[in-house]
């Protein structure tokens, strides 16, 4: 059983066409595109096997604009920067993000940030902000310089990168998010979230013994449970973890959030951070261990910082390495694609689209057009120096979205990177294993198969 969800405060322009149906096959036929097939799962098998093959097909088979068949039936794709500005800074209000990701998190993360619409969102936004200012920002580097720091030194000479990266970001979280220490606690924590997310992005979407999404709702009870009993304790209090802000953080009105709103923002805060970090690092470490002569560009740059750990007065600084996270993310970009629900009817390039259309733009394949970035497979860092930015369209590098709803905690991750990699690349070489090819499964986030084989040579 889902937590109950509270009555809406707000009216959202959402809510008023919440009625309105999808749209038919027939009434999106003047759309090019896939045609209809017997079995339409098949589209989703092939699209599945081959996530940016299938998307890229269907873009030099139809062009910018292509209906596509899915999971949940049919829907229109948009490629490129003009299309990702038109949905994701949604000027005409055209776009909801809440119906957009309510058929795939609605059951496990009901009433997260992402799932709400203007006006509320505009309203909850605001008020969650208050634990990204520079204050507990500062105090939550401290807690991640510390935690990588442990957790590196813990790491044998040849790892597992992906699980390994994802066990120290659950465990960086408990102190930075939840005001936890490490320990019995954290890790039930971390297991019932793990369920939690695996659920969102499973095949089966009913909750059926035995399956992902049992699994994830036992898992969203769990944490429901542990969030409703830590409120009380927190509220009044200083702190300087996520939790202990959202308890305590208040409204234009002086209002504080209610304890089903602090529950449904921190489910959804934990899981919007702890994939989309562990797939880019993942990335990240990935590129400079195929490419010494970048990995040597970027550890130049972490040799000259001094001795660590990050200070948050610098965080400007290790420009190199953010170049590499960004191309990392251009190439693998940790949410591929972004959903959206068309509330109003609208056209784009001469195309009509319909009330009610399922609308996806799509990172993955925009962040590899070859007439945006030439070459577009390799990696190459330097398409991010000031330089070679100059007179690229703003939405054509969008890992973090873009408009109302672009990434709250953008900067945290910008944070973590660095620390991250100002530890890791000061005391480590990366490698390979000889002859390794990686396979990226690309979607719903992009992960190594195999886990990511990594050498660590001590410096
Ligand atoms: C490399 C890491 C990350 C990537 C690539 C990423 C990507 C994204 C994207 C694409 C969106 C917008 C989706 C949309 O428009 O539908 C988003 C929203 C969001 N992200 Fe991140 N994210 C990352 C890390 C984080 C972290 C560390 C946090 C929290 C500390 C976070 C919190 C959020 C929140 C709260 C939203 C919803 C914002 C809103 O709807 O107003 N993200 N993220």
């Amino acid at each position: 059983m889902n937590a109950p969800v509270p009555p809406r405060q707000f009216e959202t322009p959402a809510d008023r066409y919440r009625r309105v149906k999808d749209p038919t096959l027939e009434e999106l036929l003047h759309i090019p595109g896939q045609p209809k097939k017997r079995i339409p799962f098949l589209y989703t098998l092939r699209f599945l096997k081959d996530p940016l093959g299938y998307t890229r097909a269907n873009y030099e088979a139809y062009g910018s604009v292509f209906r596509r068949g899915d999971f949940a039936g049919w829907g229109v794709t948009l490629i490129g920067p003009e299309a990702n500005e038109l949905v994701l800074f949604n000027k005409d209000r055209i776009f909801s993000s809440e119906q957009g990701w309510n058929a795939v998190l609605e059951r496990l993360f009901p009433r997260g940030l992402m799932l709400m619409d203007d006006p509320e969102h505009r309203v909850h936004r605001k008020t969650l902000g208050v634990a990204f200012k520079p204050e507990p920002m500062r105090h939550y580097l401290g807690e991640l310089n510390d935690g990588i720091a442990r957790g590196l030194a813990a790491w044998p000479s040849e790892i597992s990168f992906y699980p390994a990266i994802k066990k120290l970001t659950l465990d960086l979280a408990a102190t930075s998010f939840l005001g936890i220490a490490w320990g019995p606690e954290a890790d039930k924590i971390n297991r019932a979230f793990v369920d939690m997310v695996q659920a969102a992005v499973g095949v089966v979407r009913r909750p059926i013994p035995g399956t992902a999404m049992w699994r994830g709702v036992k898992g969203r009870e769990f944490m429901c449970a542990f969030f409703a009993r830590e409120i009380p304790n927190r509220r009044g209090r200083e702190g300087d973890d996520f939790f202990t802000q959202f308890c305590n953080a208040r409204d234009e009105d002086g209002k504080l959030l209610t304890d089903q709103e602090v529950i449904d923002h921190m489910n959804f805060l934990m899981m919007a951070a702890h994939d989309t970090l562990t797939s880019s690092l993942t990335s990240t470490v990935y590129y400079l261990a195929k490419h010494p002569e970048w990995q040597e560009w970027a550890r130049e740059e972490v040799k000259a910082y001094g001795d660590g750990p990050l200070s948050y007065e610098r965080l400007g600084e290790l420009e190199r390495v953010e170049m590499c996270f960004k191309e990392a993310m251009r190439l693998n970009a940790p949410v591929p694609a972004i959903p959206r629900r068309a509330v109003k009817e609208f056209v784009f390039m001469n195309h009509r689209i319909p009330a009610g259309t399922h609308v996806g733009v799509n990172p993955m394949l925009t962040h590899r057009l070859p007439h945006i970035w030439p070459d577009p497979d390799r990696f190459d860092p330097t398409r991010f120096t000031a330089e070679n930015s100059k007179g690229r369209h703003k939405y054509a590098w969008v890992p973090f979205g873009g408009g109302a709803h672009m990434c709250l905690g953008l900067h945290f991750a910008y944070m973590q990177a660095k620390a991250f990699f100002l530890e890791l690349l000061g005391r480590y070489r990366l490698s390979l294993p000889d002859g390794y090819q990686a396979d990226f499964q690309m979607f719903p986030m992009p992960k190594p198969r195999d886990g990511l084989p990594i050498r660590l040579e001590r410096l």
